[in-house]
């Protein structure tokens, strides 16, 4: 590099000492000085060019980069908007977190490569029995799905973190069955998903009568040919996340008027979503369960029911809608198991579930 710069600067000298030789008046001597700096101009293009060629100043420049990463934090670029949060356990409150959830782009076609990516949320009270089983489903597939977990604030997760779960609780809080605290709870998984631009659905995973319950009291905002009833297992899009994590309008009419024993949590979301989106629901469930037995919970399959007739029995017989067409693809997933499944559960998944 060094040698090519002199022989140029060299190879330049003869036409400017010639013109030199050839007068000493003062415009001779401007032009002498503009082909001189001409020349040096040239050489210099020439260098940069040159390394530009080897890569040096793009390494340069990258390390430059990094360093200035390190004193802002906050590169001015896209990135900083479409970049996750490197960790879920961030120090907003509630009030704070649904607002910044609630940021819609405007503009539909993302400027980036945007792959989507489905948020599988859990609401547990800590431990997931079933983790090994989705592990297994998930394999694979990193980059289309994340995990959230909210648990009991108590409660701390000891996954390896080879784990899909390693790190992803998110800020919980206590929340009791058929309280207003449960609907924080699936707000704030909403919410914490939302955060990640890439994430398109989001499945809730939840660990479950009807019209009586409705208080006249929700009127007008809400009225008894809207009240909906439906479970905390539920698949939605951003949009409709977006929609439950901004409102303001039905939270307060359900946190006065749906207790105590109203269920609050199997009404809210649905009843809500219907008054606001209703052409947007599928008015099903995509989540398989059994009442046949009767009584208030549905049947808990163990150990000794997981065998491939029992899914046999589960996949027959199944027409539903999905996008306005006929499918025999109605569920995507199925309840409730306990913990004595999860053996025979690992052993058919590949036969019986194709994972
Ligand atoms: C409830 O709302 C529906 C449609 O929004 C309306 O037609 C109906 O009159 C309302 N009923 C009452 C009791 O307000
Ligand atoms: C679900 O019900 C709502 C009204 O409650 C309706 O607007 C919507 O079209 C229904 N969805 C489907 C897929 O039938
Ligand atoms: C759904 O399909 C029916 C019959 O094929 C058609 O009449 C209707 O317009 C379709 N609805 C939508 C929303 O595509």
């Amino acid at each position: 590099m060094q040698s090519r710069v002199v022989s140029l600067e060299e190879g330049k000298d003869p036409a400017v000492s010639i013109k030199a030789s050839q007068s000493k008046s003062s415009p001779i001597r401007l032009l002498q000085l503009f082909l001189l700096f001409l020349a040096i101009c040239i050489s210099f293009s020439i260098i940069s060019m040159y390394t530009i060629k080897r890569s040096g100043v793009q390494t340069a420049g990258t390390a430059v980069k990094s360093a200035f990463k390190h004193c802002f934090d906050e590169p001015n670029t896209l990135d900083r908007w479409i970049r996750r949060p490197s960790n879920l356990l961030h120090k907003m409150s509630d009030e704070e977190l649904f607002w910044r959830a609630s940021f819609v782009p405007r503009i539909k076609k993302y400027p980036f490569k945007r792959v989507p990516k489905i948020a599988f949320m859990f609401l547990t009270k800590g431990p997931l029995p079933l983790a090994p089983l989705w592990e297994k489903f998930l394999k694979g597939h990193e980059g289309l799905y994340s995990v959230y977990i909210h648990s009991m604030p108590t409660f701390e997760a000891k996954f390896p973190p080879s784990s899909v779960f390693h790190r992803r609780q998110i800020p919980s809080q206590i929340s009791e069955w058929g309280k207003m605290s449960m609907c924080d709870a699936e707000r704030r998984l909403l919410a914490n998903a939302l955060l990640d631009i890439l994430n398109e659905r989001a499945f809730d995973d939840h660990g479950p009568y009807g019209r009586g319950r409705y208080n006249e009291n929700m009127a007008p905002e809400v009225n008894i040919t809207n009240w909906r009833k439906g479970s905390q297992w539920f698949e939605i899009n951003r949009k409709l996340a977006v929609n439950i994590v901004e409102d303001t309008t039905f939270y307060p009419k359900f946190e006065e008027f749906c207790k105590p024993h109203c269920y609050v949590d199997e009404h809210y979301f649905p009843t809500m979503l219907t008054i606001r989106t209703a052409p947007l629901l599928a008015n099903r469930t995509l989540t398989w369960v059994d009442w046949s037995r009767g009584g208030a919970h549905p049947a808990t399959f163990g150990r000794a029911d997981i065998k491939e007739e029992f899914f046999k029995k589960v996949h027959e017989d199944m027409h539903c809608i999905y996008n306005n067409q006929s499918t025999s693809i109605c569920f995507l997933f199925a309840r409730k198991f306990a913990p004595s499944a999860l053996e025979p559960l690992l052993h058919i998944s590949r036969n019986v579930l194709g994972f």
